[in-house]
């Protein structure tokens, strides 16, 4: 049965925070069958458990009843390969923030899946006409006819972490994108519960051009010694009322995706002002990622 955005069932392709955050409010408030593929087999457990703690809680809190989280539950399906998700009617990439990984994920989902499929990224500052240009097959005019379709279907739809809790989707459509994709991606956004912003296609959009210099500057205001970490946290969460320091915002995020929207900024405008820290790619260099692997500006023993 169709639903109120037109689509049967999606797939989702990565099952990291971003992936799983957007697998459960498709299966949750969307309502719509989802086909969640990871190539990391532990990523998968990782996210499934995950899942199924946010489901519980919500139960326990009385937020949904245990029958609607049973059939939530039941909405997502694991895929062990692409070709897997062939009859879904959009994809949400959300893999690490890395170019040639997701042209070749774009460029392979674009040979698999019929013109009609769109094909959405949750790219947080990559540009989503370069991702776009990716679905072009070897041989194909972007000028031809079969060309402009198979681009025109792309779109950026950018979530926020921790998916369930944050409003926010910001839709980017690329140099190619038409109008009914955009117009699929916008309802499908709406049926997940979320409010919708557009911005054009720049280094890092509009919620990354804005945040992520902003935790660069609070990362060199450490390496500076301008203040200690706890008091550059405190200073934003007392001083303006922010939820958390940008700090650890960072950790939370993962600073290896700061540092690669950093890196997009400040190579996709060739301004200086976008630098990174050097102490962030330092940090990234000893593999502190942040909340995700237990160190970054923050221990996280449990993680
Ligand atoms: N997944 C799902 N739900 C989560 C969660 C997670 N990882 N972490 C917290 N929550 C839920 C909690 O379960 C709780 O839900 P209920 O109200 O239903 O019980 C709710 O969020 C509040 O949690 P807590 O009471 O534990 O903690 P809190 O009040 O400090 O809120 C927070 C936690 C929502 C994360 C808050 O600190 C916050 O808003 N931080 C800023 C988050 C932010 O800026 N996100 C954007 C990052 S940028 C990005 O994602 C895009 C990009 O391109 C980089």
């Amino acid at each position: 049965m169709a639903l109120a955005h037109g689509l049967k069932s999606i797939g989702v392709l990565g099952a990291g925070q971003m992936g799983l955050g957007i697998a459960f409010v498709s299966a949750v408030r969307a309502k719509v069958p989802v086909l969640l593929y990871d190539k990391s087999k532990d990523q998968v457990a990782k996210g499934l458990a995950l899942m199924d703690k946010l489901l519980d809680k919500d139960v326990k809190k009385g937020a949904l009843q245990s029958a609607d989280a049973k059939e939530a539950r039941e909405r997502v399906t694991v895929v062990d390969s692409l070709t897997a998700l062939r009859d879904v009617g959009m994809t949400v990439e959300a893999v690490s923030e890395n170019l040639q990984l997701k042209q070749a994920i774009f460029s392979e989902l674009a040979a698999t899946l019929p013109p009609s499929a769109i094909l959405a990224t949750n790219t947080s500052s990559i540009s989503v006409t370069k991702i776009a240009a990716s679905t072009l097959q070897p041989g194909q005019s972007a000028a031809s006819e079969e060309g402009k379709a198979t681009a025109s279907r792309v779109v950026g739809l950018h979530f926020f972490n921790p998916v369930p809790v944050m409003k926010l989707v910001e839709l980017i459509p690329g140099l190619q994108t038409s109008s009914e994709t955009l117009q699929t991606a916008r309802s499908f956004a709406l049926a997940c519960g979320k409010e919708v912003t557009m911005s054009k296609d720049v280094p890092g959009f509009v919620s990354n051009a804005l945040l992520m210099p902003f935790i660069n500057e609070a990362i060199m205001c450490l390496e500076k010694g301008i203040a200690t970490r706890d008091d550059i946290d405190k200073t934003l969460k007392l001083g303006m009322n922010h939820p958390m320091g940008p700090l650890q915002l960072a950790d939370f995020i993962g600073l290896d995706t700061c540092l690669a929207i950093q890196q997009t900024l400040y190579q996709g405008t060739a301004d200086s002002k976008y630098r990174p820290s050097v102490l962030l790619e330092r940090m990234v260099d000893a593999q502190w990622l942040g909340k995700k692997n237990g160190k970054g500006f923050y221990d996280y023993p449990s993680a």
